[in-house]
């Protein structure tokens, strides 16, 4: 399973490219408004900083907006890929963008049958938001589930991006349910490096190390 950064923050994505471990990263609106600087100052620079797909997320309402404002962040990098909301133009959208070979990520999927239309209109990736569904006490990853199934079923190229990841426990349920990709906030991400038997059993081995006789 590839592992997204969810983050504008460039602190966060540099520390995540130095663990060797980030395959994309995924942003948003209110992802890139936390960071305090201008799209221009971050966005850019994310496509540098990691080869991998980078989301950047339309926010017109109509799909003619949409697709002028994609075909201008296609042109910020090749690695660019465009997050387009959920709703009928969006999906035009999608379509329009997937004939110019410009790839989409349908955000803000909350139910399966939203991801098959996504994948219908061809988008290269969909992404469930998780964390939101079990905030207002649904199983969010039972949406993953029967997503994978669908797109299973009927050969759909459509990556999975589990998204609104809130824990490691998340992350371990889409490795499970076959995810193409769980796309992590920078925390979570720490979080999955540790277990206290690791900690406690290094300590050990340290201080064993020290009882060994020495010449
Ligand atoms: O990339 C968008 C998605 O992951 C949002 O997460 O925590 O705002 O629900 P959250």
């Amino acid at each position: 399973m590839k592992i997204f950064l969810d983050t504008a923050d460039l602190d966060e994505i540099k520390q995540g490219v130095a663990m060797c471990l980030v395959d994309g990263v995924t942003t948003n609106p209110s992802l890139l408004a936390k960071t305090g600087k201008t799209f221009e100052q971050v966005a850019p620079e994310i496509t540098r900083l990691v080869s991998g797909p980078i989301s950047l997320e339309v926010i017109s309402d109509d799909a003619e907006g949409m697709i002028a404002e994609a075909r201008e962040l296609a042109r910020i990098a090749d690695n660019v890929v465009v997050k387009v909301p959920m709703t009928e133009q969006g999906l035009i959208a999608v379509a329009k963008l997937a004939d110019e070979n410009i790839p989409t990520n349908v955000t803000l999927i909350f139910s399966a049958v939203q991801a098959l239309l996504a994948a219908k209109a061809g988008a290269a990736y969909v992404s469930p938001f998780i964390g939101r569904l079990d905030d207002i006490s649904h199983e969010g990853m039972e949406l993953v589930e029967q997503i994978k199934t669908i797109f299973d079923n009927y050969g759909f190229g459509t990556e999975i991006i589990v998204a609104s990841v809130r824990s490691p426990l998340h992350v371990l349920e889409a490795a499970l349910a076959g995810a193409d990709i769980a796309t992590v906030p920078f925390k979570v991400l720490k979080q999955m490096f540790i277990h206290p038997l690791t900690a406690s059993g290094i300590a050990k081995f340290k201080e064993d190390y020290a009882k060994i006789p020495k010449r």
